[in-house]
């Protein structure tokens, strides 16, 4: 099962964001089947995926966003260094345990970001680069 399943409203119509957007939700289901079937070794190492996959990614954005001046720098990276630092302490427990498990709640709170985020900051950004001519 598919507990983020992609939709095509969630593009952003950058090719790279895309792609980025893709593989962390990509992640983030094969964590939900890892915690559901208590692969712990799964669970670690997926976790450790994510953190690489998204922090490449809020690097990829706030770099066009430099490359472009994009004004909303300053607030957008905000948002991923918060959620970032939450990630982190979430894996730092997930890595010292024998056996993680990871709960419910971590996967609501991933959608919520993630649809939120896209809401108010990454389409925006998307519409940004597209008037710049990146795509
Ligand atoms: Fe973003
Ligand atoms: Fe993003």
């Amino acid at each position: 099962m598919k507990i983020l399943p992609w939709h095509k409203d969630y593009s952003v119509n950058i090719s790279i964001i895309d792609k980025q957007h893709k593989n962390a939700n990509a992640i983030v289901n094969d964590l939900f089947d890892a915690a559901q079937k208590k692969n712990y070794k799964e669970i670690k190492k997926l976790m450790k995926e994510f953190i690489k996959e998204l922090q490449e990614h809020f690097d990829t954005e706030e770099k066009l966003m430099k490359e472009y001046n994009d004004l909303n720098f300053f607030s957008h990276k905000l948002e991923h260094d918060r959620v970032m630092r939450k990630y982190e302490k979430i894996n730092d427990q997930i890595q010292k345990k024998k056996y993680p498990n990871i709960t419910p709640e971590f996967f609501e709170s991933f959608e919520r970001w993630f649809k939120n985020h896209l809401l108010f900051k990454d389409y925006k950004l998307g519409a940004f680069l597209k008037k710049k001519g990146v795509k």
